[in-house]
C-alpha cells in the first residue's frame, strides 16, 4: 500500500496546502472513483430504479442490483435480498429499534457506551412500548473504563433472558474493537439477537456477517469513502422478515388500494419512495476502491499511525488517552484530554498552528462522559490516506501547543 500515490485520488488532498484531516471516524474524505460514479449517474442515466422499462430506467435497475450483490460480498453476505439500503447506520439503527416486533416485557441489552445513534432510538422504543411494569427494557453490556466489555458481567446479563443484544463493533471513543463473534455466539446460547453496530467497524475491517455470526449489522457509507446518505442495513432473512418498514409509499408494496397494500418481501419493504441511486453507485465505487487497496493493509497502516502518535506522545505530562494504553487496541483513534487545555480550545490551536483537523467534544457519547466526570476531549483518527509524516506532525505540534499556549 502506497499512501503517497493512494493520496493522489482524493481531490481535497491535492489542494495547494491540503488540509491535515484527522477526523475520519467522522466521516472520510471521497476518491475520485467515488465522485466519477455519483456523475456518472446523473450525467448517464439519472432515471428511476426498479419502476421505468425503459433504457435508461433498465440500465440504473441493474447498477442497483449489482450494486446490491456488490455490498453482500464485501460483507461477505450470502445474497443480495438481506441487504437493505438506508441513509447511514443511524437510520438502520433506528429500523430495527422501531421496526422489530418487540413487545411489552422484552429487554434489550446495550454497550454501556454506544454514541447516540445506538442509544436514542432504543429510548424511543422503550418509551413506545410504555413499560410500566418497573422493569427497565434497556440494560447495559459492563464495560472497563478502557471500554473493554466485561465477559462476565455480559453474561450475567444476558441470564436475565435478553431479546436483542445491540453493540458497536468499535468504539468512536476509543477505537477498541468488541470479541464480537464470541459476544454473538454467546447471545445465541441465550437465544438473544444480536445487532452490530458497524458504523466504526465495517470501515476497518475485513468483513464477513457470516464469520461474525451475528444477525443484523448497520453501517454506513460516508465512513468507508462513500457520499453521505447512503447506509446498509445487513440482516438474516428470517429477522428481516419480521421487521416493519419505518419508511412505506412507492417501491415498497406488492399492490394497493384506498383502504389497504400489501408489504413486499424484503429488503424492497424497506425502500419506500425513490432511493438514493447516485449514493448506491458511489457506495459501490468505495468498496471496489477499498478492496483493491486491501482492507488489512488499511488496519495494519493504521496501527502503524497510531503507533506513532502513541509513542510519539508518551510520557507527556498531563496527557491522558480514552481507551487503552495499547494503540493495538485502538485501531485508528487517538482521543485524548490534555490538563489545563479545553478539547475544543485544543482542536483550534492545532489547526492554527499545523492546518490539522480534528474533532472535539463529546463525540455523539456523553454517556461516558457524565461517567468519567471529563468535560470533553479532542479526537485525532485516520484512514488509509495519512501519512506517517501526518502523524509526526501531531505530535511536534502537540508539544509545541503543550509547552508555549497558556493553560486555562
Ligand atoms: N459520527 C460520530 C463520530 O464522529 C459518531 O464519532
Amino acid at each position: 500500500m502506497n499512501v503517497t500515490t493512494l493520496r493522489k485520488d482524493f481531490p481535497i488532498l491535492n489542494r495547494p496546502e491540503p488540509p491535515v484531516y484527522l477526523d475520519s471516524a467522522c466521516t472520510t474524505l471521497k476518491p475520485q472513483p467515488v465522485l466519477d460514479a455519483l456523475m456518472k449517474y446523473y450525467t448517464e442515466f439519472s432515471a428511476c430504479a426498479g419502476r421505468s422499462a425503459h433504457a435508461l430506467g433498465t440500465q440504473v435497475s441493474m447498477a442497483i442490483d449489482e450494486a446490491r450483490a456488490r455490498v453482500a460480498g464485501f460483507i461477505g453476505a450470502t445474497d443480495a435480498g438481506q441487504v437493505v439500503f438506508t441513509k447511514n447506520a443511524t437510520e438502520g439503527l433506528n429500523l430495527v429499534a422501531a421496526g422489530f416486533p418487540f413487545e411489552k416485557g422484552d429487554r434489550v441489552l446495550l454497550g454501556q457506551f454506544e454514541h447516540n445513534s445506538n442509544l436514542v432510538p432504543w429510548h424511543r422504543c422503550q418509551e413506545r412500548l410504555g413499560r410500566n411494569d418497573g422493569l427497565r427494557m434497556l440494560e447495559p453490556i459492563p464495560m472497563n473504563s478502557a471500554g473493554e466489555v466485561d465477559m462476565d458481567g455480559y453474561i450475567k446479563a444476558l441470564e436475565n433472558g435478553i431479546r436483542m443484544v445491540a453493540f458497536s463493533g468499535t468504539s468512536n471513543l476509543t477505537g477498541v474493537t468488541q470479541p464480537i463473534k464470541k459476544m454473538a455466539r454467546i447471545a445465541h446460547e441465550y437465544d438473544t439477537l444480536v445487532l452490530l453496530d458497524g458504523a466504526q467497524y465495517v470501515p476497518h475491517h475485513q468483513v464477513d456477517v457470516k464469520e461474525l455470526e451475528v444477525d443484523l449489522m448497520a453501517f454506513s457509507g460516508h465512513k468507508l469513502l462513500g457520499p453521505t446518505g447512503i447506509g446498509v442495513l445487513w440482516g438474516q432473512p428470517e429477522v428481516l422478515e419480521q421487521m416493519e418498514p419505518l419508511v412505506a409509499g412507492g417501491g415498497s408494496i406488492r399492490t394497493s388500494g384506498f383502504s389497504g397494500h400489501e408489504l413486499l418481501e424484503p429488503p424492497e419493504r424497506f425502500e419506500g419512495g425513490t432511493q438514493n441511486h447516485a449514493g448506491i453507485l458511489g457506495l459501490r465505487a468505495a468498496l471496489d476502491y477499498l478492496e483493491a487497496v486491501g482492507m488489512d493493509n488499511i488496519q495494519e497502516h493504521e496501527t502503524k499511525l497510531n503507533r506513532i502518535l502513541t509513542e510519539g506522545t508518551a510520557g507527556r505530562a498531563g496527557l491522558k488517552i480514552l481507551g487503552p494504553k495499547d494503540h493495538e487496541k485502538r485501531g485508528a483513534i487517538f482521543n485524548f484530554a490534555m490538563d489545563g487545555f479545553d478539547h475544543h480550545d485544543m482542536a483550534l490551536a492545532l489547526e492554527a498552528k499545523s492546518n490539522i483537523m480534528v474533532r472535539s467534544g463529546h463525540h455523539c457519547q456523553h454517556t461516558w462522559f457524565h461517567e468519567n466526570n471529563i468535560p470533553g476531549s479532542t479526537r485525532a483518527s485516520v484512514y488509509l490516506y495519512n501519512s506517517e509524516e501526518e502523524m509526526r506532525l501531531l505530535v511536534d505540534t502537540l508539544e509545541n501547543i503543550s509547552k508555549n499556549l497558556p493553560k486555562k
